[in-house]
């Protein structure tokens, strides 16, 4: 039973302080539910409103790809550097352990490989997202592609639908369309497509005129990496993509096939978070690739 004895009034009103009433850091979220904002703010800093993903989900369409031999060694020894893992359930499952508190990003669809008709894909179960605690869940769009197109659109409607019941975030990840030109009018509208069918972060790609992009997609977006790219040139494409508004990389493969995979992470964490310019970060990449 209740102590009833010392039932003390209470004195810490905070009279001269008004209620916040500002919005949430991220844009496009006032909207939304407690429970989803949180998850946002494990993916992205509050401070720097800026995330660096970590994507290793490149295995379920492409197999043991270069730098994706062993995830329990390669990868798992970029988790500390990275504010948010992508990936599957198969690689988080059995390479990360279960004590790693970085948040997930829940690669929520499967489908097609490589070696047939790339992006039919299906969903898993929100269950495993669930169970497996995830802080947002990924899944493709082929915006363009008339094959698949219908069917990825339907199937990121259904997640969002799931998302919005238990408030775990959506992204939207922009797979180019196979006669699609890589330019701002594509990713826009691929972009823009996906926050339109309820995606709370996009993913999609570094293009010119990219601050339309990002202008015309109320929430947040980063970009993907693609394929490898000298470490100079990888940093350049980071720092415009943050300089036109982007707010972070979901990067793989420019993290991952690098020569120096810890620092590599960490120059891009200081271009998303620091604003560094290329060079600089080019710089600390190779002092910190030198000290081993
Ligand atoms: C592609 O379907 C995957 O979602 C990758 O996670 C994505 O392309 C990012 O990886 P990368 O930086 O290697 O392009």
């Amino acid at each position: 039973m209740a102590d009833l004895d010392d039932i003390r009034d209470g004195d810490n009103f905070g009279l001269n302080t008004p209620a916040s009433t500002s919005g949430f850091y991220l844009k496009g979220m006032d909207g939304s539910d407690w429970g989803l904002k949180n998850r946002m703010a494990r993916i992205f800093n509050p401070e720097s409103g800026r995330t660096v993903m970590l994507a290793f989900d490149h295995g379920f369409l492409m197999g043991p790809t270069s730098g994706l031999e062993r995830i329990d060694l390669g990868i798992r020894s970029l988790v500390d550097y990275a504010d948010c893992l992508m990936g599957t359930r198969g690689m988080i499952r059995s390479c990360i352990p279960a004590g790693c508190t970085k948040p997930v990003c829940l690669r929520t669809d499967t489908g097609t490989t490589i070696l047939t008709e790339m992006n039919h894909n299906t969903l898993i179960s929100e269950e495993e997202a669930i169970s497996m605690n995830a802080s947002a869940m990924a899944a493709m769009l082929a915006i363009g592609d008339a094959a698949t197109e219908a069917s990825t659109i339907a199937n990121f409607s259904n997640l969002v639908d799931i998302g919005n019941t238990y408030s775990i975030p959506v992204m939207g990840v922009t797979a180019v369309g196979k006669d699609m030109a890589r330019d701002a009018r594509y990713f826009g509208l691929a972009s823009r497509v996906c926050a339109e069918n309820g995606a709370s972060i996009v993913k999609t790609y570094y293009t010119e005129g990219f601050e339309k992009v990002v202008a015309a997609c109320p929430v947040p977006v980063v970009i993907a990496g693609g394929k490898k790219l000298p470490e100079l040139e990888a940093l350049e494409l980071c720092y415009k993509a943050i300089q036109c508004g982007a707010s972070g990389v979901d990067m793989g493969r420019n993290v991952f096939q690098s020569d120096a995979p810890t620092a590599m992470i960490q120059a891009v964490s200081a271009v998303v978070h620091k604003d560094m310019k290329p060079q600089e970060a080019f710089d600390l990449f190779e002092t910190l690739k030198n000290e081993g």
